[in-house]
């Protein structure tokens, strides 16, 4: 069974707690889009792992974890993660490959998405991880993947070319010096020697596997409203997060995937600029935020919290084809008198209940709730669905027939023992 596994909201639904879970039942697990700007939390007896680049699945002894070509790579962060992981014990042998078609990212993709940052008069609020340029380059076609690391000669001539242009546009558009060529090429052959063992042909390798009837579990980044297409546009990240990704950041083939799991809050959170019409008044979203610890797994930065939203909900489930739900961080909901579910949208008289793309109505929507009543007593001890607070189970009930797809994972705290499984 191929599982791709997707955020349906705007990140950090818990993608990394699910991956981590269902790793065990698979034989490799591949990340198929993004780069560094990612953080999916695992925890594992009171330890906590973040990782940004390196599949939520490698704490899992002897399965394969793979970095699809649709990621976008920072060497220095990647090594470093390896190095985390390998001295807090966690082996990683030959377990880890590493596309040879994924592209890397360079000093000057990280400092071009922070001075175009600065520029812009309505902020995007990047994780500055030089995600957007990166992603530019690539389909610029100037952009340098990771099998030209292991190659001198070919990383000399793309390494000047994009020196020699993006100095132009850092002197002339931001008053930056540049980079200079000699210790730029140099760092970037070291990163080539030091992962060289981990880069290979994974598209290759995952299509042989699953011909032998292997499980690979697809890691989605991000979310389905941070992606380049479907998502709140100009307020996204530059890659394609929805389950159609898994195809084209992996090269397995559409008819390969068996199943898509939607990875959402039970409530709403979002992390950098942009629309969001459900979010909490100022002082429950201050409430929300301190008890689910809502801050970036990467920058540290508060999210902003909010109700759970049908209206981008429904739109989720249609794009990446969700056959079954993961509720996550139903707990942070215990002890809450209402709560409420976002219906539609409302704007200038005219109600939405499908997704508008016109900014200006995302940005001034109105929103329509349903309310339903809370539960009292705390659902992180509750193993068993037939165990959840009445109103819990109502709660639950509500989204699965709102959204037509069941849920079959609710978790109740962020360690592996504290889910559901229905
Ligand atoms: P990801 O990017 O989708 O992997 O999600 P993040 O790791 O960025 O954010 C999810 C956060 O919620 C992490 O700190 C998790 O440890 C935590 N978490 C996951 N599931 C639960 C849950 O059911 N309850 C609580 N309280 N925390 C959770
Ligand atoms: P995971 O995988 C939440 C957001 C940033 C910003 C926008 C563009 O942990 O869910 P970028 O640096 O990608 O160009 O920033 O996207 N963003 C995320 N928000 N979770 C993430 O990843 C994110 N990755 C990027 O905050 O609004
Ligand atoms: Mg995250």
């Amino acid at each position: 069974m191929n599982i791709v596994i997707v955020g349906i909201q705007w990140g950090d639904e818990g993608k990394g707690k699910i991956i981590d879970i269902l790793s065990k039942k698979v034989d490799y697990i591949v990340r198929y889009q993004g780069g560094s700007n990612a953080g999916h939390t695992v925890v594992v007896e009171d330890k906590e792992y973040i990782f940004h680049l390196i599949p939520s699945g490698i704490l899992h002894k002897g399965k394969i974890c793979c970095i699809g070509n649709g990621v976008v790579i920072d060497c220095a962060a990647l090594i470093k993660e390896i190095n985390g992981l390998e001295s807090s014990g966690v082996h990683i042998g030959n377990r880890l490959k590493i596309s040879s078609l994924a592209h890397v990212i360079f000093p000057y993709h990280k400092i071009l998405d922070e001075l175009r940052e600065a520029k812009r008069s309505k902020k995007i609020g990047t994780t500055k991880r030089g995600i957007g340029p990166c992603y530019a380059d690539k389909i610029n076609r100037c952009g340098i993947r990771m099998v030209d690391l292991l190659n001198p000669r070919i990383l000399r001539e793309k390494l000047k070319d994009n020196l020699d242009e993006k100095r132009q546009i850092l002197e002339k558009v931001y008053g930056h010096p540049g980079f200079k060529f000699q210790s730029i090429y140099k760092e970037y052959l070291h990163y080539g020697k030091t992962l060289s063992k981990y880069i290979s042909n994974t598209h290759l390798l995952l299509n042989k596997v699953i011909g032998q009837d292997k499980d690979v579990l697809f890691e989605g980044a991000q979310g389905t409203f941070l992606d380049i297409d479907f998502g709140t546009y100009p307020f996204v990240t530059s890659s394609s997060a929805t389950a159609g990704g898994a195809c084209i950041g992996t090269g397995v083939a559409p008819i390969k995937l068996n199943k898509i799991i939607g990875v959402a809050k039970a409530y709403t959170t979002r992390v950098g600029e942009g629309p969001f019409p459900a979010q909490f008044t100022p002082a429950f979203d201050k409430f929300i935020r301190e008890k689910g610890n809502e801050f970036g797994a990467t920058t540290g930065r508060p999210r902003r919290c909010g109700w759970f939203d049908l209206v981008m909900v429904r739109e989720a489930v249609i794009l990446n084809g969700i056959s079954e739900l993961a509720v996550m961080k139903l707990d942070v909901l215990d002890g809450l008198k209402t709560i409420k579910i976002c219906t539609a949208y409302k704007y200038k008289g005219k109600l939405f209940k499908e997704f508008p793309h016109d900014l200006e109505v995302l940005e001034n929507a109105r929103t329509v709730y349903k309310e339903m009543p809370g539960w009292e007593d705390s659902v992180s001890n509750v193993r068993h669905f037939k165990d959840l607070p009445a109103n819990a189970k109502n709660y639950l009930s509500e989204l699965e027939d709102s959204l037509g797809v069941g849920v079959s994972i609710v978790s109740v705290g962020s360690s592996r023992e504290e889910t559901i499984f229905r």
